[in-house]
């Protein structure tokens, strides 16, 4: 059995008050095998946000695995941004982009979908290369057949139900072809501040083989979007995956109900 407590968007910068602590309390006590963050670490880029993001993670228990977002660009200085856009969370995050991190029971390989540019006026949008695509495909053709297949990338892949019209990662159609053909089970993301999990369709599905999007809300921070705040616990037991999404109400963590989503 493997646990993953999944948290987005911590927003160092912009907290609501007194989540942080309450956070990594609930962190230690449920002690998951891996904790993963799906990027906006920090709200504007800025090294006092990275710093304390920094000591948020240095305080989590067992291993950790993160991948920036679209604010963790520098966004006041365009010369850095341009220039050396992820050099403060290669220097204070970690200096891997695109980590791996490798367990008897899953394989989890992060993606870096954020961009200093692109070619609209929301740089806040995200985009998955072929390159990277196939860098997800290299590392799980190593996976053995018991493995489950996870993929972190802070934009999503697929929009939430009541909100169809949001604007998904560039690139994800043939993305999700690829990690289909090489059994990715799940996706893990963050950016819309608004928790779910549904299934993503695709046109390769080799054996009707299912691959979840797992999206979680922001765990720390007052921009919330109607969901407040919360992370995921996963448990991947086998072939069963369940959920437990724990909710910021009344001070504390509160823990949900452990739901079965394959
Ligand atoms: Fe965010
Ligand atoms: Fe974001």
């Amino acid at each position: 059995m493997l646990t993953i407590a999944h948290l987005s968007d911590l927003h160092f910068g912009r907290l609501q008050a007194g989540v942080v602590q309450r956070l990594s309390g609930d962190l230690q006590q449920v002690a998951p095998d891996l904790t993963v963050i799906s990027g906006d670490l920090t709200q504007h880029g800025r090294r006092r946000e990275f710093c304390a993001a920094r000591h948020f993670i240095n305080g989590l228990p067992g291993a950790w695995l993160s991948v920036p977002g679209n604010h963790d660009l520098p966004r006041i200085n365009l010369l850095e941004r341009f220039t050396e856009p992820f050099a403060r969370y290669r220097r204070l995050i970690g200096p891997d982009l695109c980590p791996v991190w490798r367990h008897d029971e899953a394989v989890v390989v992060g993606v870096n979908t954020a961009r200093s540019f692109g070619p609209h006026w929301n740089w806040a949008h995200g985009r998955i290369s072929r390159g990277q695509v196939r860098h997800v495909a290299e590392v799980m053709a190593s996976a053995s057949p018991h493995q489950t297949r996870i993929v972190v990338a802070h934009h999503p892949f697929v929009a939430p139900e009541i909100r169809p019209d949001l604007r998904l990662v560039g690139g994800r159609k043939a993305a999700t072809e690829q990690f289909a053909r090489c059994g990715v089970d799940v996706i893990l993301s963050g950016h819309f501040h608004v928790g779910y999990a549904a299934p993503v369709t695709h046109e390769a599905a080799p054996d009707g083989h299912v691959l979840l999007a797992i999206q979680a809300s922001t765990a720390t921070s007052s921009r919330v979007r109607g969901d407040g705040n919360a992370y995921n616990l996963l448990t991947f037991d086998g072939p069963r995956i369940d959920l437990q999404i724990r909710r910021w109400r009344d001070g504390r963590f509160e823990p949900g109900p452990m739901r079965r989503i394959r």
